[in-house]
């Protein structure tokens, strides 16, 4: 068997890489170690900037998106008794973010590739990759798929990363002492816009996905296990963490999902080894608080796309030989912004008082100066 472009994970960045690439009159094969119904359940973030819903528009797999997703033209914090609201409208206009749960993104983009009649492999067995420096091709259960091009999409745990020799790439990396509890509950938002909330207890978040399902994350202990929170110390802590201003009441209902995520940071340079290039979750992550990863893997996609295209197109591998660069750019102004939001709302345990009135004073400032506010509404919008 042979592709043009042998792509690995059936993850937004894969899938997209894939529906892009049909677009260009570029072949590719998907393979995908889950199941179609396993990666069309999988609860992650559903923040998508303008420049993610832009793409998703102009490939043609934005209509549920535009008619089911939430756009929003600001968010709150939380901290010290009062909430404070960023209003990108104002700082940022003419930008904003669009909530759209990462699944739903997911099983869009399935259903546009299987409509064209997309070649995507699901329950793919003992994905590996050879020779990516040369004549690349991949093996899966007993199959031999000869590539010009490998994608490596498979996230964070995936193959084509730890494919790459030893000593080539360089590692970035953080790993914080805390974790996110994230749960889905088929209850009405308490509020209209997200809220990111400082507590002494830890950091807490309201989000939503419609206006009868709300998402809530709270901090919790970098070990901690689903088994420890049942429903009502969930309920219990987001109360304590979220009924901390004036009026404001939690409405609580079913929770339908609960799952914990280390927080963490990587980055892997260069992001690509001879034919193989990385993209999304593979090549990097950043803690959620800003929201980034999902944007991330999309705007990684948009550049190898056009990358591939020239190649593919023209001959030229000039694009291809800059992919690392143009992408790392990003990457590593999210990077920032994430740990950024990260240290802003949190709590750390070692944190002396000082660092905690240190902590307080900056939220101050960014609510109260136009300039810090304009910092984080133009990152949190994200880069054009
Ligand atoms: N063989 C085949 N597929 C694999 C393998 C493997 N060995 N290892 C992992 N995969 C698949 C996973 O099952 C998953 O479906 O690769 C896919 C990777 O998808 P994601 O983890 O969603 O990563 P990505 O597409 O880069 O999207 C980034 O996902 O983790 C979130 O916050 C992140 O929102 C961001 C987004
Ligand atoms: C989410 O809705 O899942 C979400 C929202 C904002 C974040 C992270 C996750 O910063």
């Amino acid at each position: 068997m042979r592709t043009q472009v042998g792509i690995i994970g059936a993850g937004p960045a894969g899938l997209l890489l894939s529906h892009l690439l049909h677009l260009r009159g570029i072949s590719s094969v998907v393979l995908e170690k889950r199941s179609r119904d396993y990666v069309e359940r999988r609860v992650r973030a559903g923040v998508l900037e303008q420049g993610t819903v832009d793409t998703l528009v102009e490939a043609g797999v934005g209509e549920r998106m535009k008619r089911e997703g939430l756009p929003h033209h600001g968010i709150e914090l939380r901290y010290g008794g009062a909430g404070h609201r960023i209003a990108f409208e104002r700082l940022v206009p003419g930008r904003s973010i669009t909530v759209y749960g990462q699944q739903e993104v997911v099983k869009d983009l399935i259903a546009a590739r299987l409509a064209a009649g997309g070649d995507v492999r699901f329950e793919v067995e003992d994905v590996a990759v050879h020779a990516p420096e040369s004549q690349p091709y991949l093996t899966f259960g007993g199959e031999r798929l000869d590539c010009e091009i490998i994608a490596g999409c498979d996230g964070f745990h995936g193959v084509s990363r730890p494919s790459i020799p030893e000593g080539v790439l360089s590692v970035f990396e953080r790993d914080y002492p805390f974790a996110w509890l994230g749960i889905l509950a088929r209850v009405a938002p308490s509020s209209q816009e997200l809220i990111y909330t400082r507590t002494e207890r830890g950091f807490a978040l309201h989000s939503m996905r419609s206006p009868t399902v709300s998402r809530f994350y709270l901090q919790v202990p970098a070990d901690a296990r689903e088994e420890e929170w049942p429903d009502e110390r969930i309920w219990a802590e987001l109360k304590a963490r979220l009924e901390t201003v004036p009026g404001f009441t939690l409405t609580t209902g079913e929770i339908m999902e609960k799952g914990v995520t280390p927080m963490r940071a990587f980055v892997v340079e260069p992001m690509q080894y001879g034919r193989l290039y990385l993209a999304g979750d593979a090549a990097h992550i950043v803690p959620p608080t800003g929201a980034k990863g999902l944007n991330l893997a999309v705007a990684d996609v948009r550049v190898m796309t056009e990358a591939l295209a020239a190649y593919f197109e023209r001959g030229s591998a000039e694009l291809l030989d800059g992919y690392s660069a143009a992408c790392l750019k990003r990457v590593w102004r999210a990077q920032h912004f994430s740990w950024w939001m990260t240290t802003l709302l949190h709590t750390f345990e070692d944190d002396d008082p000082y660092a905690r009135r240190l902590q307080l004073s900056y939220l101050d400032y960014v609510t109260s100066s136009e300039a810090a506010a304009t910092t984080l509404a133009e990152n949190y919008v994200g880069m054009p």
